[in-house]
């Protein structure tokens, strides 16, 4: 009898135990169905986030594309916002004073009258932008005024480069001969040699005006100089338009009689020796 009674409450002990230990595993399970509810709506949560990243990713790559787009596209010389960008400049000393800028399109013409290399060089500083070419007309006067070659080869070289700085179609043309200064066109002469090498060196085209207006036997062709023989006739002023391919619909670059000798309107030193 005792052992019944004994065993019955064993087995009440047993029981009482896994009801504990059943409750203690429900209570366990309920944490982990929480836990798993929660890490399923995490996961919802950051799948929802990896969409909206992926969207914000995608937007900035396109934005990116573009801006690159725009960047190749404004490393382009032809497409910079420049207006100027188009034009050509010719610039000179007073050999350039008749040719006349209204006949030409797209070309800006500036005369510096009495002019030398440094005064154009300085000129071309001062422009802002850039040019699609930019034609030199200058030297007569330096020669005409300073004998040491090496200087005046060394202020053209400056000169060029300056222009590089605007443009990469830097054109040189050659002086063009005098008559009224032996000493002055023996100096041409040695000069014009001079900026073949120059033209070569710095990659511009040399124009040699010499081949119109030099005769065969070496002498200057007379018709086209001024009676002054250093200023171009308008016959001058034409063949220098010809040979310098000014862009033009019309027969002559020459202005009109009535527009001649205007006031200069750029400056020229009379040193020897630019600043
Ligand atoms: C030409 O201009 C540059 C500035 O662009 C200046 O540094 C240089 O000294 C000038 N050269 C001459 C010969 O005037
Ligand atoms: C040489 O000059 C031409 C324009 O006359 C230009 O198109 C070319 O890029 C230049 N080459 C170099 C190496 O600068
Ligand atoms: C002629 O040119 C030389 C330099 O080549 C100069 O020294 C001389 O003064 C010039 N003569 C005249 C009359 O201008
Ligand atoms: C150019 O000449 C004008 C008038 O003679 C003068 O007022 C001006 O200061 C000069 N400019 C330069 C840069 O020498």
């Amino acid at each position: 009898m005792w052992s019944i009674i004994f065993e019955l409450l064993l087995l009440t002990n047993i029981l009482t135990s896994m009801h504990t230990t059943l409750k203690a595993t429900q209570v366990s399970l309920d944490a982990l169905q929480r836990t798993n509810d929660a890490l399923q709506s995490t996961n919802t949560d950051l799948v929802k986030q990896l969409a909206s990243k992926t969207a914000d990713c995608i937007e900035l790559n396109k934005e990116n594309m573009q801006l690159r787009n725009r960047l190749l596209v404004a490393d382009q010389p032809s497409t910079k916002q420049d207006a100027r960008c188009q034009k050509s400049l010719l610039i000179g000393s007073s050999i350039v004073r008749d040719v006349d800028e209204t006949r030409l399109l797209d070309t800006e013409v500036i005369s510096i009258s009495g002019g030398k290399i440094a005064d154009a060089n300085r000129t071309i500083a001062e422009k802002s932008g850039s040019y699609k070419s930019i034609i030199l007309q200058v030297g007569s006067n330096d020669c005409a005024k300073c004998e040491d070659l090496d200087k005046i080869a060394e202020d053209y070289k400056m000169l060029v480069k300056g222009a590089k700085q605007r443009t990469n179609n830097v054109i040189i043309s050659s002086i063009t001969p005098r008559t009224d200064n032996d000493t002055a066109q023996a100096t041409i002469d040695l000069i014009n040699a001079g900026l073949v090498t120059i033209a070569e060196d710095e990659n511009c085209t040399f124009v040699n005006n010499d081949l119109d207006f030099k005769l065969r036997d070496g002498t200057v062709n007379a018709g086209y100089l001024l009676p002054d023989g250093l200023h171009l006739s308008d016959a001058g002023t034409n063949r220098l338009g010809v040979n310098l391919k000014l862009n033009t619909n019309l027969k002559s670059v020459a202005k009109p009689r009535n527009r001649r000798r205007n006031k200069p309107k750029h400056n020229a030193t009379n040193k020897c020796y630019s600043p």
